[in-house]
């Protein structure tokens, strides 16, 4: 019988986990709208409604992340995190440690970052377009490690992101 793995987070941050992945996947597919407002602010052209929105948006659901992720690390940090699903490679738990606190400094620093962008511009808009290929990167080793867990190892890693344990 493989260890089971439910109940290592709360009710509250399995919400806050799959709410901010949604946030982010939306900043990532419509940052560029964003770009545009900038362009068109600089060059005092005319911008598309949509644009406008989006450019909109993209402001306050990376500042609403920034907020999220703030709350996030302070049940993270009190309720610690009981290492359940045991890895059998010592180097691969290093790994997904090593994604688990990258993803928090790219959650705290790309909207502060971006924030330096809207106002400052370059080299900060730059600096922040990275974003993209950092969280897409990370994205992908993690949920690839995710679905490898829960379909191959079986080991109910997935179902402690799913189903939550009884403390906050
Ligand atoms: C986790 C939160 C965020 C993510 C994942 C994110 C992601 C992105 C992405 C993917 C782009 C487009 C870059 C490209 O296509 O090359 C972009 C552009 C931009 N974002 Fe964000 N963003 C976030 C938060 C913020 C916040 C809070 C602000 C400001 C309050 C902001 C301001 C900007 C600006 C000004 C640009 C345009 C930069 C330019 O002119 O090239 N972002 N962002
Ligand atoms: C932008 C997208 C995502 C971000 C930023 C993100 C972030 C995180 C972070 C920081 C943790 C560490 C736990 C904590 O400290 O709260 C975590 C755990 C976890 N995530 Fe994600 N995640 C994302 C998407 C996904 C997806 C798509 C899946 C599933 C396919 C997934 C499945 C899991 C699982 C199973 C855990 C628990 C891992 C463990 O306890 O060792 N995540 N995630």
């Amino acid at each position: 019988m493989p260890a089971q793995s439910h109940g290592r987070y709360s009710a509250a941050q399995i919400t806050l986990h799959w709410l901010i992945a949604a946030l982010v996947l939306f900043q990532l597919v419509f940052g560029e709208s964003m770009e545009e407002f900038i362009e068109a602010r600089e060059e005092g052209e005319a911008l598309s409604s949509t644009d406008a929105l989006l450019g909109t948006l993209h402001y306050w659901i990376g500042l609403a992340i920034l907020a999220l992720v703030a709350v996030r690390l302070v049940l993270r940090l009190r309720s610690g995190a009981a290492p359940v699903v045991a890895e059998t490679n010592p180097w691969l738990e290093i790994a997904a440690k090593a994604v688990h606190w990258a993803f928090y400094v790219l959650l705290l620093g790309v909207p502060v970052i971006g924030l330096l962008a809207y106002y400052y511009d370059e080299p900060f808009a730059e600096i922040h377009a990275l974003a993209k290929p950092a969280f897409i990167s990370l994205i992908v080793i993690h949920a690839g490690a995710a679905l490898l867990h829960q379909f191959w190892l079986r080991d109910g890693l997935l179902t402690s992101m799913l189903r939550p344990g009884n403390h906050t």
